[in-house]
């Protein structure tokens, strides 16, 4: 199967299993909203995450935590309508999947009913294996996400880069092992040492998707607003930004308040 942008009318999960076992890499980006999911599908994006990192960059909150499943929802749908093309994830928010495969089925049953997305994205190995399990009993695709989790902040007590020991590293790779083995169609890794999310790619035929975890994986994740400079206070080291919004947007707002105030906007064309 030949997977260059053209040939792909729709990425689902078995064009994303595709480009890897074409070793061809994988685009991914976030997205929250109808605006800027219009961009970044026209620009040929293969996956759109609507990451529960909407709770810090839409949102504003310091963590992950606070955002419900209507919230997530309301994300998802918006970003649904706009895309014509990329596979749309959505992250299962923090309190609907731990520990209750039950609520975990009911939760993304809701997301892909109530958004029309095609997959969902929950964090954690061997503790939320059996909501994996139930979740693909209806036939929702589940993406797995390892290393860095969000969502277990206040377990890790900082976002520094995890799995640097051995027990960890030996835990991170048997969770990638049993969440391929469970049925998850990828797998993201966060914020761990590249020679380990290499050994993970190799590991698994799924498809391993890194922020922060080097360039031996299957593909690629960043937050739209850190790779746009948008935002401009998170610096990471693992973070290319691609463009100055932040900067490009304030110039633009400066000239236009500037207009307003000196009266050359609106001229005699802009008006009827
Ligand atoms: O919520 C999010 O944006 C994510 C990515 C960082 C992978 O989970």
């Amino acid at each position: 199967m030949s997977i260059n942008k053209s040939d792909v009318k729709r990425v689902t999960t078995n064009v994303v299993q595709a480009l890897k076992a074409n070793g061809e890499k994988i685009a991914m980006l976030t997205a929250y909203d109808f605006s800027m999911a219009k961009i970044l599908d026209a620009a040929g994006i293969d996956i759109l995450l609507v990451g529960d990192s909407a709770s810090n960059v839409m949102a504003g909150h310091e963590t992950t935590l606070p955002i419900t499943l209507e919230q997530m929802i309301y994300h998802a749908s918006s970003v649904v309508r706009a895309v014509k093309r990329a596979l749309v994830v959505v992250d299962l928010p923090f309190g609907s999947y731990q520990g209750n495969s039950e609520e975990a089925l009911k939760s993304a049953i809701r997301i892909m009913k109530e958004s029309g997305a095609h997959a969902v994205k929950l964090e954690g190995g061997e503790e939320i294996l059996e909501s994996v399990a139930r979740i693909l009993t209806a036939g929702v695709p589940v993406m797995g996400h390892l290393g860095l989790t969000p969502q277990s902040i206040y377990k890790f007590g900082t976002y520094t880069v995890r799995a640097k020991k051995k027990a960890e590293a030996k835990k991170l790779l048997d969770d990638a092992s049993l969440l391929e083995d469970a049925g998850c169609f990828a797998l993201v890794v966060e914020k761990i040492p590249a020679e380990l999310a290499t050994k993970v790619a190799e590991k698994l035929s799924i498809p391993v998707i890194g922020i922060g975890a080097g360039s031996g994986v299957d593909g690629q994740v960043l937050v739209m607003q850190d790779m746009l400079g948008i935002t401009n206070e998170f610096n990471p080291r693992f973070l290319r930004r691609y463009a100055d919004l932040f900067g490009e947007i304030n110039t633009a707002v400066q000239n236009y308040i500037a207009d307003v105030k000196d009266k050359s906007f609106p001229s005699s064309e802009e008006q009827y």
